[in-house]
């Protein structure tokens, strides 16, 4: 370890993850198989990210259910995001799937299998044979409904063995940019001691996930808190298609915890007030398994029309009592626990209370299917930024534009945590170098936002601002959206995010103070929840999760094309969305229904 002019530690590393959930840790083994030195930071232990919380699984056309290939799983894809995603990543992803899955397996990951040792496979929404004219298409593979968790393990395990470098409880602060824009590493603080560290590195690969703490109700962790957007955001980088959050139509009501959309692909139902499946009214092919947006909608509706169930007529109800003890306690074992211990139901005898609950974020670092950060550089809307990489769930590939597909979150970190591992691996290669050198102000403006808590007092206190925050995303950037909702949303989360860089805290303290680590991640939730309403409140149409109320329709004239957010300014810009794929003909815009 060094120590470098701006009296602060500093490390040096090939490569620099950011991130221990499924994409930083598939990154960091492609990385480190290669022989590289990889450091890995993460706000918990790995084996406790996000990712932990995928339950249904992993969409791959393995055709081991039936038929199926990677060319249907793309047009479900493309028609998914209503368009909006970008058709060449999306044949990468569709392409990578059935490989990203067979390496997991190798590496040791307990899937289901057939009573013939091939994986097993479930429906999952949107999923589609016979380019969506057939019938929904087991494609999903799980390890029963806890296959995050099964997946987290695995990869941690493969990085144990190759020696990659774990940072554990540390948060990274801000990125390290050079005069020329080249990413040059982080300085990251060290939660236990209250230190800050320089990580120097050759590549440093964003992989933070999601920042779903920006509403109140979320089926997130409380760490997703987006602070690889806030990082990017403060360096000039823009933040893309922003408005869309998907709001998964299963969480327990009042908890917001996740129940697997499995449940429905193993063969459970909604159902409303009057015991209707009111699916069949809005999607009478795929029904329950239409795509999650059509889903969420619909339930919302019927809330809303007064079909809704309860004493408060608030939520709709999740049937699977029908399939039996014996497939609930063999693949949905882990629902059956969240339904006794948040709903206070056993599911094998009484449904579930559910609402849409806010579950993913489409939009992200803007990137390409290589993994790299791309940004506006001498009229190129996609030029690569020197030296960062995004993966995951912080990453706008775009692969699910303004919708994802159940199944897609786990492949798309896969199949770009690795595509980022392995280009950082053939440019460290082909380029062999030293570090270049660091800017004299290297560690400033992650020096100066901690300096800011150490001096300041009497302000606002974060826990308030929090909330406040997320009632407001949650009132005016809910299911449905109207212009004056959203308008006077922007008012109030600009004033809001303005209060997050006045907070103080009382307790200064180094150790473990987790008081400053709130403080620093509300600051980065309210740069992603002003990106959020800024974005949506400009785009005048309803496209995937989008759904304005005063432009009820898919405008592809004027909307067929991508969100860029700057902080500086709270600006906004736009760039065109890619329709062409990389070996297939392109698939055109249409209408949308399942
Ligand atoms: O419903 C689920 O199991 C969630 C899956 C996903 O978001 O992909």
């Amino acid at each position: 370890m060094s120590v470098v002019k701006h009296s602060i530690a500093k490390r040096s590393f090939d490569a620099v993850v950011v991130g221990a959930g499924g994409a930083g840790m598939r990154a960091a083994i492609q990385l480190a198989e290669a022989g590289l030195k990889v450091a890995v930071l993460s706000k918990v232990f790995p084996t406790r990210s996000h990712t932990v919380a995928a339950q249904g699984g992993i969409g791959a056309a393995l055709g081991n259910m039936e038929e199926d290939n990677w060319h249907w799983h793309m047009f479900d894809t493309v028609k998914g995001s209503d368009y909006l995603g970008d058709q060449d990543a999306i044949e990468f992803m569709c392409r990578m799937a059935p490989q990203a899955v067979y390496e997991l397996e190798h590496f040791g990951m307990p899937f289901d299998r057939n009573a013939d040792g091939t994986l097993y496979q479930r429906p999952f929404g949107g999923h589609l044979s016979q380019f969506g004219q057939g019938k929904p298409v087991r494609r999903s593979c799980a390890a029963a409904d806890r296959t995050g968790h099964a997946m987290l393990h695995t990869l941690y395990q493969r990085n144990v063995r190759q020696g990659t470098h774990f940072f554990v409880e540390w948060l990274a602060l801000d990125l390290i940019r050079d005069q020329h824009g080249d990413v040059l590493g982080v300085v990251a603080l060290e939660m236990e001691t209250g230190e800050a560290m320089i990580f120097q590195a050759k590549a440093t690969v964003l992989a933070t996930g999601g920042a779903g703490r920006i509403f109140e109700s979320s089926t997130n962790a409380f760490i997703n808190t987006g602070d690889g957007l806030g990082m990017v955001a403060r360096a000039g980088i823009p933040l893309e298609d922003m408005e869309f959050w998907q709001f998964h139509p299963t969480g327990v009501a009042g908890a917001g915890v996740l129940i697997t959309e499995g449940v429905r692909g193993e063969g459970g139902y909604l159902v409303n007030a009057n015991g209707e499946r009111f699916m069949e009214r809005y999607a009478p092919n795929a029904k329950d398994l239409a795509s999650r947006d059509v889903v969420s909608r619909s339930m919302d509706q019927e809330i809303k029309e007064g079909r809704g169930c309860g004493p408060h007529k608030d939520h709709v109800l999740l049937k699977l009592e029908h399939l039996g003890p014996e497939l609930i306690n063999s693949k949905l074992p882990s629902i059956r626990e969240i339904a006794i211990k948040f709903a206070n139901v056993d599911p094998i005898k009484e449904p579930i209370p559910v609402v849409p609950t806010c579950h993913y974020m489409m939009g992200g670092i803007p990137a390409n299917y290589y993994g790299q950060v791309v940004a506006q550089k001498d009229g190129n809307a996609n030029a690569p930024v020197p030296g960062l990489y995004a993966a995951g769930e912080c990453a706008c590939v775009s692969v699910h534009g303004a919708n994802r597909l159940g199944t897609n979150s786990l492949v798309d970190l896969l199949v770009f945590g690795r595509a980022a591992g392995e280009h950082v691996v053939e440019t460290i290669k082909r380029e062999p170098r030293a570090h270049k050198e660091l800017p004299a102000n290297a560690a400033d403006r992650a020096l100066s936002r901690l300096a800011r808590l150490e001096g300041g007092s009497g302000g606002e206190q974060v826990a308030q601002v929090a909330s406040d925050m997320r009632k407001t995303i949650q009132k005016h950037c809910g299911v449905f959206r109207t212009g004056t909702l959203l308008a006077e949303g922007v008012s109030k989360i600009r004033e809001i995010n303005a209060r997050a860089q006045r907070t103080t805290i009382a307790d200064k303290s180094k150790v473990f103070n987790t008081a400053r680590i709130e403080a620093l991640e509300l600051e980065n939730l309210a740069i992603v929840a002003e990106a959020t309403v800024v974005s949506a409140e400009a785009r005048k149409e309803s496209r995937g999760a989008q759904a304005r109320e005063d432009f009820k329709d898919r405008d592809d004239t004027n909307w067929l094309k991508h969100t860029l957010w700057y902080m500086q300014g709270s600006r906004l810009d736009y760039k065109e969305v890619n329709l062409k794929p990389l070996s297939v003909e392109s698939f055109k815009p249409k209408a949308r229904s399942y």
